[in-house]
């Protein structure tokens, strides 16, 4: 078991270089979604409203967390990196109701088992950092989760329902990063993370398909995702 690092002092430099980058993708990934919902509200009924609020607002605290601690642990700003990854990989907004449900129980829960894999990272301020957002994110997308599957068993979304779900699975996918890479090999070797993406997406896959079934959807050809996937998933 790798020791715990607080400082930066005496870590190796692969090491602050992997750390620095998973708090740039994070920042990334919080300050998109906190764009990407507050785009959204437009279509979101009375009924949910003050719970998309609310989700927004965590969305911006989460970009907060992680942008002071980077802040500690390089002595720079994030905001332009984030801003520049924003730029060149711009947001995909949702364009409706139903779409956006589903990118609240997609894209949140992929980001949400992604995490998970570091809430005992031997970074400790990552580890504190990350286990805020991870309880904040269950309760983002098990709501979401509930919106998709009640909407889509009223029958109104019959039409756009399958190819919603399959781009937003492939962006929820899209989180783990690419499976067996030398650079999961390392983090998880030093500690900083559990295990590789080939895992998780296995754990994800299996935790969102009772809500797929129950949604009166079905899982797409894996090849048609266009993703680097671990070839055992039970697609089921
Ligand atoms: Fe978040
Ligand atoms: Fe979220």
């Amino acid at each position: 078991m790798p020791s715990e690092m607080t400082f930066v002092d005496h870590m190796p430099e692969q090491t602050r270089a992997m750390l620095v980058q998973l708090m740039e993708s994070q920042a990334y990934r919080e300050l998109a979604a906190a764009h990407m919902f507050g785009y959204g509200l437009r279509f979101v009924p009375d009924k949910w409203m003050k719970f998309m609020v609310w989700h927004i607002r965590e969305e911006a605290e989460h970009y907060d967390a992680v942008a002071q601690m980077y802040r500690r642990f390089t002595g720079e700003e994030v905001e332009p990196k984030v801003r520049e990854r924003l730029a060149g990989k711009p947001v995909p907004f949702a364009e409706s109701w139903i779409e956006l449900a589903m990118a609240q129980f997609l894209f949140d829960r992929g980001g949400f088992w992604q995490l998970r894999e570091y809430e005992e990272c031997s970074f400790v301020p990552y580890r504190e950092v990350v286990q805020k957002i991870v309880k904040e994110e269950a309760g983002h997308q098990t709501l979401g989760e509930k919106i998709v599957v009640e909407q889509c068993q009223t029958g109104r979304y019959d039409e756009v329902k399958q190819a919603l779900f399959e781009k937003w699975l492939r962006l929820g996918l899209l989180s783990f990063g690419r499976p067996g890479t030398a650079g999961n090999r390392y983090a998880i070797e030093r500690g900083l993370k559990k295990r590789d993406s080939a895992d998780c997406m296995k754990d994800f896959v299996g935790d969102i398909r009772p809500a797929v079934h129950a949604a009166g959807l079905r899982f797409p050809d894996p090849a048609s995702l266009k993703l680097e996937l671990p070839a055992d998933i039970d697609w089921s």
